[in-house]
């Protein structure tokens, strides 16, 4: 009998949690992220994505997010093959989503680059490929003037190959988003963009969503957390905001759980980073409550437009 409960109990601790979102492809998304970007925490070792990935997946991720310009590609692929040879997953119970740096944009550069990605990553094929920025720039850094609707082109061009099996876009405002949908043959599974309790994007979201485009939110904390990048100069609401408070008390949750619900009650699939252990457990820990109308609303309420990137 003991060992029947332990063998549950590890299998419930290894099952995946985040449930799955239906791209407009028919393909199938984790709607919770493990984000590997690290932005201001760069000056630490890059090795920890590797155990983080190994972390979340035991945790329940079954979606991580990298992408060329976080120079951890290796480090996700490693994680993820631990997880695969410890048997914890296979490598189709996974969902891997990497992007196009802004230096790789003409048509003919994208399937050569993902490939690049893909032999960083150990893997045959990534399920979603995004097009990082909608702004172009040569190798040294200055900007160039290739159009996305041709970088969007050799996006086609992986997914028919199967190198990706979805593609979508980041950073695209709803006129790109517009101009995008009426020149080309694939329609965009994704956009993901900023959003957080300071930056709501309930407009751009909305037209993502009418289309049929699913939003995934970046930086899903906003100034929950210290960014160094601001100081302590952005907006509410902190950690320790009375608003979240009270929710999070409400339903016997942290305030960033809180965040994380907020988001996905709004159907968009947050992107929280993470290399902690315990906050990595946390952060996907948010399926046995749902916040209703008004709280969301009340979250809303903190929008003040302000990004937590220049
Ligand atoms: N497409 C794009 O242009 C774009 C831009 C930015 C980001 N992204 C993606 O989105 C991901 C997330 O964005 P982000 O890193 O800017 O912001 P974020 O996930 O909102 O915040 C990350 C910060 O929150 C801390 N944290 C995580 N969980 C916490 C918890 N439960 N309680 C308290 N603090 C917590 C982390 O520290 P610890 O690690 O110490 O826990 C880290 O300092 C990136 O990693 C990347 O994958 C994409």
């Amino acid at each position: 009998m003991r060992v029947l409960i332990l063998i549950c109990g590890i299998g419930m601790a290894l099952a995946a949690k985040a449930p799955l979102k239906v791209l407009n492809d028919g393909n199938k998304m984790p709607i919770v992220a493990l984000g590997t970007g690290r932005g201001t925490a760069q000056n630490k070792p890059v090795e920890e994505v590797r155990d983080a990935v190994f972390w979340a997946i035991e945790a329940g991720y079954r979606h991580i997010d990298t992408a060329v310009l976080y120079n951890d590609e290796v480090q996700v692929g490693q994680g993820v093959a631990e997880a695969i040879k410890k048997g914890i997953v296979t490598r189709e119970q996974m969902f891997i989503t990497t992007k196009l740096p802004n230096d790789r944009h003409p048509r003919d550069q994208v399937v050569t680059t993902l490939k690049e990605s893909l032999g960083r990553l150990g893997m045959d094929y990534v399920d979603l490929f995004l097009i990082h920025f909608p702004l172009s720039t040569k190798s040294d850094g200055s900007s160039d003037n290739i159009d996305y609707l041709d970088t969007w082109k050799g996006m086609e061009d992986a997914k028919e190959l199967g190198l990706a099996k979805s593609i979508g876009i980041s950073n695209f405002g709803e006129a790109q988003v517009d101009r995008l949908l009426a020149n080309c043959k694939i329609k965009p599974a994704v956009n993901q963009i900023e959003v957080n309790p300071t930056m709501t994007s309930e407009p751009l979201v909305a037209h993502c969503q009418s289309l049929g485009i699913a939003v995934m939110a970046y930086s899903p904390f906003g100034f929950l957390v210290t960014r160094t990048r601001h100081n302590s100069t952005g907006p509410p609401p902190r950690i320790d905001d009375s608003t979240l408070n009270k929710i999070a008390q409400k339903y016997g949750k942290t305030t960033s759980q809180v965040v994380l619900r907020y988001l996905i009650d709004r159907d968009l699939i947050p992107v929280p980073k993470s290399t902690n252990k315990d906050r990595i457990a946390q952060n996907i820990d948010l399926f046995d409550f749902k916040l209703t109308a008004d709280e969301v609303n009340s979250i809303s309420r903190f929008n003040r437009n302000v990004s937590v990137f220049d």
